[in-house]
């Protein structure tokens, strides 16, 4: 068990924040977890993947723990699904290229998204028309305080656009250890969302293939998502507003341009990227923080930004969009 302390959580976020953890250990097998759980206190207590989906906003006064479980296995199979189980500590766009090889079908549409394993199930990751919940089997959680392994089925999880119990309910009780995804021996092909089929038919493909799907989203994403690697981001930080018919028609009467997706005959989802552009935010830049020029649903920080400084700007987003529009933006992001 390496402990380390007073430790700077910037290579670990990829807003690329620099706050301190008190104390940052890593866990890589169940033992060495209850270990740490029963050494040191444990509140307050996070849990880390990727850092990915996370704004730090002041230095963490407790444990930092993060996740370093790793192993895929084909646990069984029947005659229409593989059924392979992912420690939480796998980087997710590794195992979606590992499911790529062997022909295991159903995660193609959400190659690229950065994190890890444990996360896919916290907000339902989708992207492309998929989400976890379509591809899900089960997962295996320790609980915090009774350090007893408690097996989620898909009602168990109670997933939702972006929510699960894991944000709910149980918020901060359980520590996902893996993940079980039930894929497909036979690809049902998912092109119908944005720009696949254009970009599809742009690399020339002949044959339809997960391979080639995956591909295409790829090429999507790298060409409006911008590479924390290089600018610091956690993806969108709010939510698309679903909202109701009625509201949907009085923005439509004033912006017969206004995109959408229909969630069912009362509802309608509108992408916060439109509502957040309308409002004169795209590209827009201040010292180190900024709205991303092709997709100002993502915030940035272009090198040394404070987690306040992001929200101070999220929260005049929110402000705009209010007043131009009457729909109120719900963040996305973690905020800690
Ligand atoms: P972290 O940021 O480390 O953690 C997120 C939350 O989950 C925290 O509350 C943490 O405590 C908790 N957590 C993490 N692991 C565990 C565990 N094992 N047990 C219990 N709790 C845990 N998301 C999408 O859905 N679709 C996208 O298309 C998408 N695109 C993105 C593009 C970019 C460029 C970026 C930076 C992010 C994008 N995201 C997207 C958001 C992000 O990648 C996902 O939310 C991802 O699942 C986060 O994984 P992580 O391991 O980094 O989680
Ligand atoms: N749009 C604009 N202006 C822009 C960009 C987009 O008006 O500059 C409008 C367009 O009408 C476009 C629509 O927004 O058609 C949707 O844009 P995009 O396809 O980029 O997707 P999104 O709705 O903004 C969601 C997810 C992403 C996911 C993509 C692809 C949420 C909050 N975001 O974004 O997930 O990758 O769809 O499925 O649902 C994430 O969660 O971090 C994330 C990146």
């Amino acid at each position: 068990m390496n402990i380390q302390e007073n430790i700077s959580l910037k290579p670990f976020n990829t807003f690329g924040i620099d706050v301190i953890a008190k104390v940052f250990t890593t866990f890589s097998s169940k033992e060495e977890l209850t270990d740490v759980l029963n050494t040191y206190q444990k509140n307050p207590l996070l849990i880390l993947g990727g850092g990915s989906n996370i704004l730090f906003t002041k230095n963490f006064d407790g444990l930092v723990l993060k996740n370093e479980l790793k192993g895929i296995e084909l646990v069984k199979e029947d005659d229409e699904y593989y059924y392979v189980k992912a420690a939480a500590g796998e980087v997710w766009h590794e195992f979606v290229l590992h499911c790529l090889e062997h022909n295991y079908a159903g995660i193609e549409n959400l190659s690229l998204i950065p994190g890890n394993v444990g996360a896919s199930p916290m907000q339902n990751i989708g992207a492309y028309g998929v989400e976890i919940k379509d591809v899900f089997y089960e997962l295996e959680a320790y609980h915090i305080q009774s350090h007893a392994i408690q097996t989620f089925g898909l009602k168990d999880c109670e997933f939702g656009y972006r929510e699960s119990v894991f944000k709910r309910k149980f918020k901060d009780q359980f520590i996902i250890l893996n993940v079980t995804y039930k894929l497909r021996k036979q690809p049902v092909f998912h092109t119908s969302y944005g720009a696949i089929e254009k970009e599809l038919e742009k690399m020339s493909v002949k044959e339809l293939s997960i391979k080639a799907i995956s591909q295409a989203v790829i090429n999507i994403r790298s060409s409006k998502l911008p590479d924390p690697k290089v600018v610091g981001n956690a993806g969108s930080f709010f939510k698309n507003p679903i909202v109701s018919k009625f509201r949907w028609h009085v923005i439509w009467e004033e912006y017969r341009d206004i995109p959408y997706y229909t969630s069912d005959n009362y509802h309608y989802k509108i992408p916060a990227a439109w509502l957040i552009e309308q409002c004169g935010w795209k590209g827009y830049r201040r010292n180190d923080i900024g709205c991303n020029p092709l997709q100002p649903l993502v915030l940035v920080n272009y090198g040394n930004a404070t987690g306040n400084e992001i929200i101070e700007l999220s929260e005049q987003i929110i402000q705009s969009v209010k007043q131009k529009f009457g729909i109120e933006l719900e963040k996305e992001v973690n905020i800690i």
